[in-house]
C-alpha cells in the first residue's frame, strides 16, 4: 500500500520542522519587566498598591481632554490623523520649547523629538548614545524601567549613592573619575522611587562633574510640574562646552 493511503484526506502532512532561533542574547537573564508586573497588580480591584505611581483616576481632566480631541478632530481632522514628521508636530514642538524656556530652560522647537513617553525618549538616546558595556551611572535608587532599558542595551549600570537631597555630588565625582562612565541617568525632581528633589547647588556639581570627566546627563523630568508647595529649583544649563544634555519629559506620568 502507497504510505498516503493510511493519511486522512484532508490531513496536513507532517512536515520536517527546525526549532525557530533562541531570543536574541540581550534578553538573556531578562524574566519578565518589573513595570508589567507593577501594572498587573494594580489592575487587580482589591489590591491597593504603592509600588506603582498610579495617578488618582478622579483627578483626570476628562471634560478637558475630550474638548481638545473635539477641537483637533473639528478643525483639523485629516492633518491629526496622518503620519506627522519623525521629530513630531511643529506647533506642538513650539509649543513646548517655549514652556521649556519659561521654565529656565532655553529651547528652540528644533532641539526637541516628541515620542509617546519617556520609555521610548530613554530607548532612543540609549540606543544612540551607549555601547554594550558601557558604563551608565544612576541613581541609588534608580526608576525601575530605566534600569531596564540601559539593561538592554548591554551597559554596566553603576548605582551612585544618594541622600535626602538626591545624588552626593562627592560620590559622583569619586565614581565617575574611577569608571569612565558614558551617561548619567538622573530624575532631579521629586525622583523615583524617593521623591527628592536635587537642589541647585547639587545641579551645578552634577553639570560641573559632567564637563569634567565627560559623560551625558540624561534627565528625566515627568514630575517637576506637579509641585503643590515650594520653590521650583531651576535647571542647571548644560556647562560650555559640552554638548546639550539630552531630557526627556512625560507630561502624564503613571
Ligand atoms: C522617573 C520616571 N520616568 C518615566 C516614567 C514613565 O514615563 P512614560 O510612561 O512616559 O514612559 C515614570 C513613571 O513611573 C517615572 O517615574
Amino acid at each position: 500500500m502507497h504510505p498516503s493511503a493510511s493519511v486522512p484526506v484532508n490531513a496536513t502532512p507532517s512536515l520536517p520542522s527546525v526549532p525557530a532561533p533562541a531570543t536574541a542574547s540581550r534578553l538573556a537573564g531578562v524574566a519578565s519587566s518589573p513595570v508589567r508586573e507593577i501594572l498587573a497588580l494594580t489592575a487587580r480591584p482589591e489590591v491597593i498598591s504603592f509600588a506603582g505611581g498610579l495617578p488618582a483616576p478622579e483627578l483626570f481632566d476628562t471634560e478637558g481632554i475630550r474638548a481638545a480631541y473635539d477641537r483637533v478632530l473639528t478643525e483639523n481632522p485629516r492633518a491629526a490623523l496622518q503620519y506627522s514628521t519623525t521629530e513630531g508636530d511643529p506647533e506642538l514642538r513650539t509649543a513646548v520649547a517655549a514652556r521649556l524656556t519659561a521654565r529656565e530652560l532655553p529651547t528652540e522647537a528644533d532641539d526637541l523629538l516628541v515620542t509617546t513617553g519617556s520609555q521610548q525618549a530613554l530607548t532612543l538616546l540609549t540606543t544612540a548614545l551607549v555601547e554594550p558595556g558601557d558604563v551608565v551611572l544612576v541613581e541609588d535608587p534608580c526608576y525601575l524601567a530605566a534600569l531596564q532599558t540601559f539593561g538592554f542595551a548591554g551597559a554596566r549600570v553603576v548605582p551612585v549613592p544618594t541622600d535626602d537631597q538626591g545624588i552626593v555630588p562627592e560620590a559622583l565625582e569619586e565614581i565617575a573619575a574611577r569608571e569612565n562612565a558614558t551617561l548619567l541617568y538622573l530624575v532631579p525632581t521629586f525622583q523615583n522611587p524617593t521623591g527628592r528633589t536635587l537642589p541647585a547647588e547639587r545641579r551645578h556639581a552634577v553639570a560641573e562633574a559632567a564637563a569634567r570627566h565627560g559623560f551625558w546627563i540624561v534627565e528625566d523630568d515627568p514630575y517637576g510640574e506637579l509641585r503643590y508647595d515650594g520653590e521650583r529649583v531651576p535647571p542647571s544649563p548644560p556647562t560650555p562646552p559640552r554638548p546639550t544634555a539630552p531630557s526627556c519629559s512625560a507630561p502624564s506620568p503613571r
